[in-house]
């Protein structure tokens, strides 16, 4: 197959063959590697099995190795033209002069940035670095690749919105803005599938929704333009390097799909990231790329609180297993572990006040998790006026969202908690107006929080679907990015008439 693949002539045909070679051999690599990943000490524990069973981890390592040989074998077909030159006799003179050296620098520019990543994946695999350490680092492994963009085009400019252009004009040079706006879409683009992670074949999931998005807007620029069309060639070496992706990627998942053989670690996180980072880069379709992770902006924006420390955020955000449904439920976090422990011993010196199940779930469904609506309110920390509170009967409205909640007359102050600033407690009252995550409450006053669901889009699709199988939100992640996908092209070729001149 490798010797009909390297006698074929057109270099996109060579590509796609490569991509089902390096798809196969990935499927096959890692069911052999998977024990010597284990004795190497590379593994993990399903957090959402019933049998916490432990399986390799890193797999992406495998994946993102094949790639790079891949692509590496790959690198002489896209100029096969000038190495048969001579021996054709070729009219046109393809000397060495012609040679597209910049063209060749790209290439081993983009994959010396890939490289790089798959390493620094590897690293944090073993290592578990920091996140004010790992943070910068696609900015850095992408220095290389912006290093030849600048060689290459240089173009540092954007085309203003039509209805921006009687104040800026028709283009905006940013020039050194444009370098700092590519490092930050790298660390975007490879940090923010690493945070949208956790449960069977999510992160290959989506990953792959986004890849075969590239893929395809490639082809439709590829369709509908002539060979000479300025951006003919950058969308053709876009889907040289993304359709080896794809390969791989589909090998992965079907080992990480439901029940997970293998986990894929931040190797893999890294690898597809720099990969879309690349492609958008060397393609100067940045804005299009970024419209194909709209769900990892979202999740992002969404889990910036907990990121940026505003409020607590543990070791794993990943939903929360019940093992008794074998659904995913949304996870929580500790705000005030004391008011817990306050509310734990209130609520079991009061069994009859919410010994109703049914209340109970209610109360989580509503978010009010025990809120009550009494007149009676105290301060969060005293405890003289807990006991107080204890003995104010609770109204009805214990078992559900009350219907009109009697104003309070004492506010909660966040300042009164250490481990929630007052920015965060900000935060977590818009999230939760917006129905983003779900506040429990001190049961005695309503006023003060407890505990809320992490910061993450899982957390917020089991919110609003309700509990799911893993294997179904995984399908959901995938469904959410494609719908967000079929938006992406939406906007880029229906809506963007409106603002820019197509
Ligand atoms: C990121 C998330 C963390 C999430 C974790 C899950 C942030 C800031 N960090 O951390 O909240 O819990 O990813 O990957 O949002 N695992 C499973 N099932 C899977 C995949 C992973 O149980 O399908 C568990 C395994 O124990 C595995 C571990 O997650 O060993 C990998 O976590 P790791 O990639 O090290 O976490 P981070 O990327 O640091
Ligand atoms: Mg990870």
């Amino acid at each position: 197959v490798f010797i009909i693949l390297t006698t074929a002539h057109d270099p996109l045909t060579v590509n796609v063959g490569f991509s089902v070679l390096a798809g196969i051999t990935t499927w096959s690599a890692i069911p052999a590697l998977s024990a010597i990943f284990i004795k190497a000490g590379l593994k993990g524990m399903d957090l959402s099995k019933k049998s916490k069973q432990i399986l390799p981890e890193s797999m992406g390592m495998v994946a993102g190795l094949i790639y790079l040989v891949t692509m590496f074998v790959f690198i002489p077909f896209p100029f096969m033209r000038w190495f048969t030159a001579s021996r054709d006799g070729d009219p046109q003179e393809l000397t060495q002069l012609t040679f597209p050296n910049l063209k060749l620098a790209e290439i081993l520019s983009a994959l010396l940035s890939i490289q790089s990543m798959v390493f620094l994946g590897f690293a944090d695999d073993v290592l578990d670095i920091r996140w004010r350490f790992k943070m910068p680092l696609p900015a850095i492994a992408s220095i290389p690749l912006l290093m030849v963009y600048w060689v290459n085009s240089g173009v540092t400019y954007i085309v203003v919105p039509i209805p921006l252009r009687p104040i800026l004009g028709q283009l905006i040079n940013l020039g050194a803005l444009y370098y700092v706006y590519m490092a930050l879409v790298a660390i975007f683009c490879t940090h923010s599938i690493n945070i949208m992670a956790g449960i069977n074949g999510v992160e290959v999931g989506q990953s792959l929704v986004i890849a075969c998005s590239i893929a395809f807007n490639d082809m439709l620029f590829l369709h509908s333009s002539t060979s000479n069309a300025p951006a003919f060639e950058t969308h053709l070496f876009s889907l040289y390097f993304i359709m080896p992706f794809i390969g791989v990627s589909v090998a992965l998942l079907i080992h990480n799909w439901y029940p997970s053989k293998v986990f894929i670690g931040d190797t893999y996180c890294y690898f597809a990231g720099m990969t879309f980072a690349v492609v958008g880069i060397l393609a100067h379709y940045s804005k299009t790329l970024l419209l194909f992770f709209l769900p990892q902006i979202f999740n992002f924006l969404l889990s910036s609180p907990q990121l940026f420390r505003l409020v607590p955020c543990p070791r794993h955000r990943v939903p929360r297993y019940n093992r008794g449904t074998n659904l995913m439920e949304p996870s929580r976090v500790v705000l005030d572990q004391d008011g817990l422990d306050e509310d734990m011993a209130w609520r079991s010196a009061h069994p009859a006040l919410h010994s109703n199940d049914h209340g109970k779930q209610m109360q989580h469904r509503n978010g009010m998790h025990g809120r009550l609506a009494s007149s009676a309110l105290l301060p969060p920390t005293s405890t003289d006026a807990a006991a107080d509170a204890s003995l104010t009967p609770p109204s009805p409205s214990f078992l559900g969202r009350p219907s009109s909640p009697t104003p309070s007359k004492s506010r909660y102050t966040p300042m009164l908690n250490p481990h929630l600033t007052r920015p965060g407690w900000y935060c977590i009252k818009i999230l939760e107006t917006l129905g983003l995550t779900e506040v429990r409450y001190d049961s005695r006053t309503g006023q003060r929080p407890l505990e809320i669901t992490n910061l993450t889009i899982l957390n917020v699709i089991l919110l609003k679907a309700g509990p799911l199988s893993e294997r179904n939100l995984t399908i959901s992640v995938m469904l959410v990015q494609l719908v967000c996908s079929l938006l992406a092209f939406f906007i880029r070729y229906r809506l963007v008439t409106f603002v820019y001149d197509v």
